[in-house]
């Protein structure tokens, strides 16, 4: 596996493949992979000859009061794993690269109304961070296709609507989530848990899997109110504290009307230093 941390050697490598009319799949991520982040490649190798995996932790997606200094940095781990699931090239820029004016000053990416739903109301700004790195990352990979984690829901409809809003030429692929046995889905959040907080962390998806039952199993008038609070009041007696519980639209994600077929239970609740996400789309 190769590793280029500048733009021209990025570029030079994406052409001499396209002279040999090789597709290319791409995976952005910010490091710190776990067994998701290498299904996502493995998925990836599935629809293009060549698969560039990227690794920056985007400061612009980040909030004042969120650490970035303390994100977790693992690159040489990170690039044993990505050796094993034979990703082509790896492409690690540096923050003056992505951003040479500071991320203040740069042109940026706003995708309306979804982005403030959710995680983009509890966390202003990082869907514009989120959407501007990842249309600058397509700009200078230009993938074919892109794989994104369904654990971060809210993140791939905004993906998606950009590309669609913006007419973007690369295909986004939706890889499923990978969990823990426990059911607990992988992030690399995990890794702030102590082991007491690991024990209580699968109430968070047992109580969705729970909410998604007792969705199935009532008919309308569905009291989505009484179900969405029975559901927070679980996650919070077991331990996590609520950030958010609500039935969507599976892709505009506007709140559940009575005539919704593909509905998505999306959650995020605090647990000691790590705030967790998690969804499960239910097909009434
Ligand atoms: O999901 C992530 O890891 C990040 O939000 C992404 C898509 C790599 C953009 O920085």
């Amino acid at each position: 596996m190769n590793t280029v941390e500048n733009i021209k050697d990025l570029r030079a490598q994406v052409k001499a493949w396209r002279m040999q009319d090789l597709t290319v799949a791409f995976v952005p991520t910010m490091g710190n992979l776990h067994e998701g982040h290498l299904a996502l490649v493995k998925a990836a190798h599935r629809y293009a000859d060549k698969v560039i995996v990227s690794i920056f932790v985007n400061p612009m997606q980040f909030g004042l009061s969120e650490d970035i200094d303390n994100y977790p940095r693992t690159l040489a781990q990170d690039k044993a794993s990505l050796i094993t699931v034979n990703t082509d090239l790896l492409f690690t820029p540096t923050a003056d690269i992505i951003y040479p004016k500071g991320f203040g000053e740069n042109s940026y990416v706003e995708v309306p109304n979804i982005s403030e739903l959710y995680c983009g109301a509890s966390r202003p700004g990082h869907f514009r961070g989120v959407a501007t790195v990842v249309c600058k990352l397509f700009n200078l990979v230009q993938p074919d296709v892109a794989c994104f984690g369904s654990k971060d829901y809210q993140q791939l409809q905004v993906i998606k609507t950009m590309v669609e809003d913006l007419s973007m030429p690369v295909d986004i692929i939706p890889v499923e989530i990978i969990r823990e046995k426990s059911g607990l889905a992988m992030s690399s959040r995990n890794g702030y848990l102590t082991s007491e907080e690991l024990a209580i962390a699968p109430a968070f998806y047992k109580t969705l899997q729970w909410l998604s039952e007792q969705l199935r199993a009532s008919h309308q008038p569905r009291d989505y109110a009484a179900l969405v609070m029975q559901a927070s009041e679980k996650i919070d007696n077991a331990g996590l504290k609520t950030d958010y519980l609500n039935l969507c639209h599976a892709q505009t994600l506007a709140p559940v009307t009575p005539n919704d077929k593909d509905i998505v239970i999306l959650a995020a609740a605090y647990l000691g230093k790590a705030r967790l996400i998690d969804n499960l789309p239910v097909n009434l």
